[in-house]
């Protein structure tokens, strides 16, 4: 794979600034910020009277800590245009996360946010390796869902040409891929590996084509699936975060030139990580939630936004700005079984090490008798399919799923194919448990 390292030169000066002035100008936004949501957006207002807390009372970047918490039920609460801090004909573009339940979280930008979000997505492509020039093709979905037209923004926005595909047509995915010949991919982890069993099943090699780089989030991967990827496509594969309540796509970026985790794009958006059951704040380095305050939103602040994503700070490496290190799962899809945790990161994990088995899976929850049970559906890979065959990665995969991860569980070998494939965010955990 060749050295994408951007030249140092072609940085955000703030990129590569010492800690004591990204600490200076964090402060001086953190204050304006959260006067801007609390003079605007009556939801603050009433949250910081009730804890005693006022704007003025932000003296340092630790008296963030006095302030209350804003969750996702916050953000329901006052469906659909209630956090917005401006008067809604400032409102240049709405986005939604779909949520599975209940009514969507709406969220708005003003021009200037949809600016500085196309700012800070160009910041992550050519972090990623990404330059001017380049073709990307954009296969997150477009819509409501923030990645498409995030994605495409800040592309266009770093001068590259832009190809909006969306999700969905995996045939012509591979086809648009091979005629227009694309530096950079842009989709979700899970939907690249259609994308790759679609390129084998039309007899192609993934290794020729054009893609130098490929840029997945918005959902949970493993170091194991950046290794499966790179391999699959000899192209560098990075991982892009972001949340829409926050944003969307590009709040944290990682360098492609060392891939040791996200470096958080800290002028705009300030993180801290929490213990989910005190709310204390844990110093940088201890595994807990994420939770961002943004620091020049104008259409919709956020003031310690709790995310539900677990992860830890470590201090900057290739940028001066801090990095959160993979995040592994959501609070909500860990997976309590007999007493222990579980994420679906971790099967991916094991089912990796297994060489009869495609890395699609998905992992149903079923209730026997008054226990819980755990089911992981997986494939075999064309050349293993023999029944004896899978019998015995059936019970491989268990063994590294008992022995690492630490508890029992099913293994069922569909034919390639047999596990259910998603266009963009997959659908890890599927609850039949009943009530
Ligand atoms: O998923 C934004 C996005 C689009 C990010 C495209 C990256 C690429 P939401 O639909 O609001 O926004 O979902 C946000 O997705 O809280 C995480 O749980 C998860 N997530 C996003 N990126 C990653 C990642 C978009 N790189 C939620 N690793 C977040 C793990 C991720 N989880």
């Amino acid at each position: 794979m060749k050295d994408l390292t951007p030249p140092r030169d072609s940085l955000d000066p703030i990129e590569v600034a010492s800690r004591d002035e990204i600490a200076a100008l964090q402060l001086e936004r953190m204050q304006r910020s959260l006067r801007h949501a609390y003079d605007n957006v009556p939801f603050y207002r009433d949250s910081f009277d009730a804890a005693g807390v006022h704007p003025d009372h932000l003296t340092t970047l630790s008296d963030l800590a006095k302030f209350p918490f804003t969750t996702k039920q916050d953000l329901r609460d006052s469906y659909p245009f209630g956090m917005f801090a401006v008067p809604r004909e400032r409102i240049a573009r709405i986005h939604a996360s779909s949520g599975t339940t209940g009514k969507p979280t709406v969220v708005g930008y003003t021009a200037a946010d949809v600016e500085m979000w196309a700012s800070m997505v160009a910041r992550s492509i050519r972090a990623s390796g990404g330059r001017p020039g380049d073709i990307v093709h954009v296969s997150y979905g477009y819509g409501l869902f923030t990645g498409g037209l995030g994605a495409h923004y800040g592309a266009e926005k770093l001068g590259c040409t832009v190809v909006p595909v969306s999700g969905g047509m995996t045939e012509r995915q591979v086809t648009l891929i091979e005629d227009f010949r694309p530096d950079i991919i842009m989709v979700t982890p899970s939907y690249m590996l259609s994308i790759l069993d679609e390129y084998r099943r039309q007899g192609r090699n993934p290794r020729a084509s054009s893609l130098k780089v490929g840029i997945f989030g918005a959902e949970p991967w493993t170091n194991a699936m950046r290794s499966e990827i790179e391999q699959a496509f000899d192209m560098h594969a990075v991982d892009i975060y972001g949340l829409s309540e926050v944003m969307g796509p590009g709040v944290a970026n990682e360098c492609v030139e060392t891939k040791d985790g996200l470096h958080i794009w800290e002028d705009h958006f300030y993180p801290e990580v929490i213990d989910p059951e005190t709310g204390a704040v844990l110093p940088d380095g201890e595994l807990g939630e994420l939770v961002f305050t943004t620091l020049t939103k104008e259409g919709m602040p956020v003031v310690r936004y709790r995310t539900r994503d677990l992860t830890r700070l470590h201090p900057g490496t290739a940028r001066s700005m801090r990095r959160m290190e993979k995040v592994t799962g959501r609070s909500d899809d860990m997976i309590i079984l007999r007493g222990v945790n579980v994420f679906p990161t971790q099967i991916e994990e094991q089912l990796l090490k297994c060489a009869g088995l495609a890395p699609h899976f998905q992992i149903e929850l079923t209730r026997e008798g008054r226990m819980d049970a755990m089911c992981v559906h997986v494939e075999c890979l064309g050349t293993h399919g023999a029944e004896d065959a899978r019998a015995a990665s059936a019970r491989e995969l268990a063994h590294h799923v008992k022995s690492v991860v630490g508890v029992t569980t099913r293994v069922v070998v569909h034919d390639p194919g047999g596990v259910a494939r998603s266009e963009g965010k997959a659908r890890r955990v599927v609850d039949n448990r009943g009530s």
